[in-house]
């Protein structure tokens, strides 16, 4: 037998396959088990992770199993636990069965969805997906869109596409409140804006843009020869989940022919409660908006989207042919998702919302959505109904900012008692809760969307603040 005839050593037998990924999926659903009573973060110094993982690769390989125990114990438990009930920092992600499923059949089948002659099947879910979204939104049928690895990819097309529609000026601007999300300032940069054109808007005392200042802003960026690009609004700021006057500056951005952007990355999935709806009105009016299913709909990571209201922008931006994919292109009405933005090699994103709402349906997302934003509004009463703590600014979108402050201390002493809490609360494991700088003010911050915290979650967290805080604010 020629040597090319023999197996490479890369294969298992499907028992070997079968015994992995059993194994692997205990790992998993006992991590999901035994969570509540599980630190909310864990983390180890490089030199102690080095001592274990550093050197050269095997060159024969070790037993399947072991591998899988050691990742299993020493390496993926080193990190924020980030669908932990009680981790309240950053923006968390608590995702469902399915999806997590899926991601490993998806990876199992091995699916690229470039276009419509590689992955017709995940191709259309794509499209309906796309279409659940639109509809969520309240964009027309002409809408279009494509799911991304989360909202910074989505602001790298969104501002793209807006760039192209205004005939890739050679001064281009792009405006953007002092709350926006970096991942915005970066998307402007990358689409080849000069950081000194990237403008950040004043916001009003709830963190909303300022429409006067914009407006002012736009005017003599105009009077001095720059080209209006985009203007990018926040449909839940990642700080505070404050949403900028929707309204408004769609009325604005009409009048004066400018592309509407909106970064609901946070939010965008408030849509789709009552409470949520009446909040965003007006997201419908944008030229585009950008939300991440990794947050608010309990998806695994990466689950961005971007969905623009004449989905033509996206392929007069990001088309190109190549002959090498000559063969591709199956026709009208099979779209290839590559021509619609930044990556040709794709994951099929939109497999594991489809397969998460086929399995629960769409009634308890509604539920679990909502439950975010009551248990956010409680937290806030709870914060209020404590003489050791102050709420800094009313909760907008599942997003709870406040601070130890008994009203006995100037400005510098509460940073440094509030800095000093968060530590504590740190170290004590209980929980996980992150902050913020509010107009110069020190924040502590809980984010409250995961679909598995409960109200005991939330209360026993702000406990453990006031009870540090308290001790801080008086240590005699
Ligand atoms: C409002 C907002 N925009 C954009 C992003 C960036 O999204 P991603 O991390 O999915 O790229 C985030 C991330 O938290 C966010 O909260």
């Amino acid at each position: 037998m020629e040597d090319s005839d023999k197996h490479s050593g890369l294969e298992m037998t499907p028992q070997q396959m079968r015994q992995l990924a059993s194994k692997a999926a205990d790992i998993l659903i006992d991590r999901i088990g035994s969570m509540d009573g599980a630190k909310a973060w864990d983390g180890e110094f490089r030199e102690i992770l080095a001592r274990e993982f550093d050197g050269p690769p095997p060159e024969n390989g070790r037993v399947a199993e072991e591998v899988l125990e050691q990742v299993a114990r020493d390496v993926l438990p080193y990190g924020a636990q980030l669908d932990h009930p009680r981790f309240f920092g950053f923006v968390p992600s608590s995702p469902t069965w399915p999806g997590i499923l899926a991601d490993f059949l998806a990876s199992g089948f091995n699916i690229n969805t470039c276009s419509w002659l590689v992955s017709s099947g995940t191709s259309h879910l794509e499209l309906v997906v796309i279409d659940w979204l639109r509809s969520w939104i309240g964009y027309p049928e002409s809408a279009g869109g494509l799911m991304t690895s989360g909202g910074s990819a989505a602001s790298v097309e969104a501002i793209v596409a807006a760039r192209e529609a205004a005939g890739h000026p050679a001064q281009p601007v792009v405006y953007m409140s002092n709350q926006s999300h970096s991942a915005l300032i970066r998307a402007a940069l990358i689409a080849g804006v000069r950081r000194e054109h990237i403008r950040l808007i004043e916001t009003d005392d709830r963190f909303r843009m300022d429409m006067n200042a914009l407006r002012q802003q736009v005017s003599e960026d105009q009077a001095h020869g720059l080209h209006v690009v985009a203007v990018c609004a926040n449909a839940g700021t990642t700080s505070t989940g404050s949403i900028d006057p929707l309204v408004a500056l769609a009325d604005y951005c009409k009048n004066e022919g400018i592309w509407l952007h909106v970064d609901a990355a946070y939010g965008g999935f408030a849509l789709l409660t009552a409470d949520g709806k009446e909040k965003l009105e007006g997201i419908n009016r944008a030229d585009s908006i950008g939300v991440d299913a990794h947050k608010w709909f309990f998806q695994p990571f990466e689950a961005g989207a971007l969905i623009v209201k004449n989905g033509q922008h996206l392929n007069d931006a990001f088309a190109i042919r190549h002959d090498a994919l000559q063969d591709t292109i199956w026709g009208a009405n099979h779209p290839n998702f590559s021509d619609r933005g930044l990556q040709l090699s794709r994951s099929p994103r939109a497999l594991k919302i489809w397969m998460s709402v086929q399995i629960f349906g769409i009634a308890p997302f509604r539920v679990a959505i909502q439950r975010g934003l009551d248990l956010a509004n409680r937290a806030a009463t709870y914060v209020e109904s404590s003489p050791a703590l102050e709420l800094i600014t009313p909760v907008s979108l599942g997003i709870v900012c406040f601070r130890v402050n008994d009203g006995n201390h100037d400005e510098q002493s509460l940073e440094e008692i509030n800095r000093k809490v968060l530590a504590h609360v740190f170290w004590d494991e209980l929980a996980f809760v992150s902050s913020t700088t509010l107009k110069g003010k020190f924040s502590l911050r809980m984010c409250i969307l995961n679909h598995t915290t409960t109200w005991n979650d939330v209360q026993r967290t702000i406990d453990l603040v006031i009870r540090i805080g308290s001790k801080a604010l008086d240590p005699t």
